[in-house]
């Protein structure tokens, strides 16, 4: 446990016992294994590791299965997010825009590649895979705001208006 865990307002923090009542009111949805995930992320912020064998029980899957579901898609964290959380379009209209350009030059600004968390806990950068705003591509996504036409200055800019 760090000392970041649990200690943000945006996030519950764990309980595995809610954890399970939370998946097991979902378990009889059809495909329900990424609508518990995400509810679990929405909620806690991340896919806690003991999350795992509680989703596999509930479901009736093996561990294996839920941490192959959990690692191959982006949108899943098994970490505590930062206090932002920075999330960059890496789709084919973005990258056409500049994201791959986009992404090394903010990893370099903010110390923190896509997938992890700068060391002061300010930022989480992501990868996505389309925003539906590809018309401003490259776009990004700040704190669950919509961004198009990004430049590592503007991004720079607004994460220090919010005081990353
Ligand atoms: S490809 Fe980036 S928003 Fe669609």
């Amino acid at each position: 446990m760090t000392d970041h865990e649990g200690a943000d307002a945006r996030f519950e923090k764990w309980d595995p016992g809610v954890a399970r009542y939370l998946a097991a009111s979902m378990a009889d949805m059809a495909g329900p294994c990424l609508p518990i995930l995400h509810a679990l992320q929405a909620r806690f912020g991340y896919i806690h590791r003991e999350a795992i064998p509680i989703v596999a029980d509930v479901l009736n899957l093996s561990r294996a299965e839920v941490v192959g579901i959990v690692s191959f898609y982006h949108d899943f964290r098994d970490t505590p997010p930062g206090d932002h959380v920075l999330r960059l379009c890496r789709a084919e209209s973005c990258q056409a825009m500049g994201a791959e350009a986009l992404v090394a030059e903010l990893t370099d600004r903010l110390g923190a590649a896509p997938g992890s968390t700068a060391s002061d806990g300010s930022v989480t950068i992501d990868s996505v895979y389309c925003l539906g705003n590809c018309a401003l591509s490259p776009a990004a996504m700040l704190d669950g705001r919509l961004l198009g036409r990004v430049t590592p200055e503007r991004v720079m800019a607004l994460l220090e208006g919010v005081g990353a």
